[in-house]
């Protein structure tokens, strides 16, 4: 039986091609898990439930090599290429590992760059521009380098359990205008500090997940097993058993710290201790 067909022209192939393509970017937009595909990562369940949580407030209490540090750029980089004007702030306890986290989400915007995509206009080792006026910034944490941004879309705070506290308390305000969103995440470093703060006391406010290294499809029973044999149980516990634990040079415990404190005794000396206060 004779057939009809008709043949497109270039123009109405591009065209087609041009609406396709258009139409996975609008499909990536509300689903950040389609850029990771094509990024190269397929998410394991929960960084799914991170890349598609729209939480203000995010912490993420994980095991070495679990993959925190990957995801969180791949939110970062779906911010600023999909919110335009957006600044996201990468922030972590040292040079090393901004250049680290930087380079992870720079990794993953060469990976999927395409014309189509906002494109870069100025760059530097630790800064990204693109044309839709996002930005990303990636700093080691200390107060001076942070001061000055403001109206951040998205802070993201690598290794948060040795973040200072005076610079988390120097950022947060940087969220308030603009709405933003803060994600921390860590392996956990002791029972102090405001990463293990906001994990105990920050109440509903925060979305809390935690992946310990055996919930990690990339870290074998095996080596974990061998692992627990070869480094010190608290080190074991706390790196991959994602437990908050005491120092191994630390002479009390957290609890019985906390149980020897209270408000209702009156201190011996008021005026010696208002000295304390106002020097320290
Ligand atoms: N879903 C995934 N699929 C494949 N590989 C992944 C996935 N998530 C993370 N990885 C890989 O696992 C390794 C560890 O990831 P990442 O550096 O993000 O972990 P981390 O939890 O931040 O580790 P660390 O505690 O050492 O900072 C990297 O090589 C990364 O590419
Ligand atoms: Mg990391």
């Amino acid at each position: 039986m004779k057939q009809n067909y008709s043949l497109t022209n270039n123009s109405t192939m591009d065209s087609i091609a041009s609406s396709v393509l258009k139409h996975r970017f609008e499909r990536e937009r509300a689903d950040a898990c389609l850029m990771a595909l094509r990024a190269g990562i397929k998410p394991d369940a929960w960084q799914s439930d991170l890349l598609r949580s729209s939480a203000k407030q995010m912490i993420l209490l994980c095991s070495r090599q679990s993959g925190k540090s990957t995801i969180t750029s791949i939110v970062g980089l779906h911010t600023a290429l999909y919110q335009e004007n957006s600044l996201v702030l990468l922030l972590s306890p040292s040079l090393r590992q901004s250049q680290e986290l930087f380079k992870k989400l720079k990794d993953f915007y060469n990976a999927i760059q395409t014309p189509l995509l906002p494109q870069p206009v100025e760059e530097s080792s630790l800064r990204i521009e693109f044309s839709n006026g996002s930005r990303v910034v990636s700093l080691p944490g200390t107060e001076q380098t942070v001061r000055g941004f403001s109206g951040v879309a998205l802070l993201i705070i690598d290794e948060a359990s040795i973040v200072e506290d005076a610079l988390y308390q120097s950022v947060r305000p940087m969220i308030a205008t603009s709405n933003g969103r803060v994600i921390l995440l860590s392996t956990p470093r002791g029972k102090r500090g405001f990463f293990h703060d906001v994990w105990t006391n920050g109440g509903h406010d925060w979305h809390r997940t935690r992946i310990t290294a055996d919930q990690c499809p990339r870290i074998s029973a095996e080596w974990l097993e061998n692992e627990r044999k070869t480094i010190p149980d608290f080190w074991y516990r706390q790196e991959f058993e994602c437990q908050f634990v005491e120092t191994a040079d630390q002479l009390f415990n957290f609890e019985d710290i906390q149980a020897m404190l209270s408000d209702d005794v009156k201190p011996l000396f008021p005026e010696e201790t208002k000295n304390y206060n106002a020097t320290y």
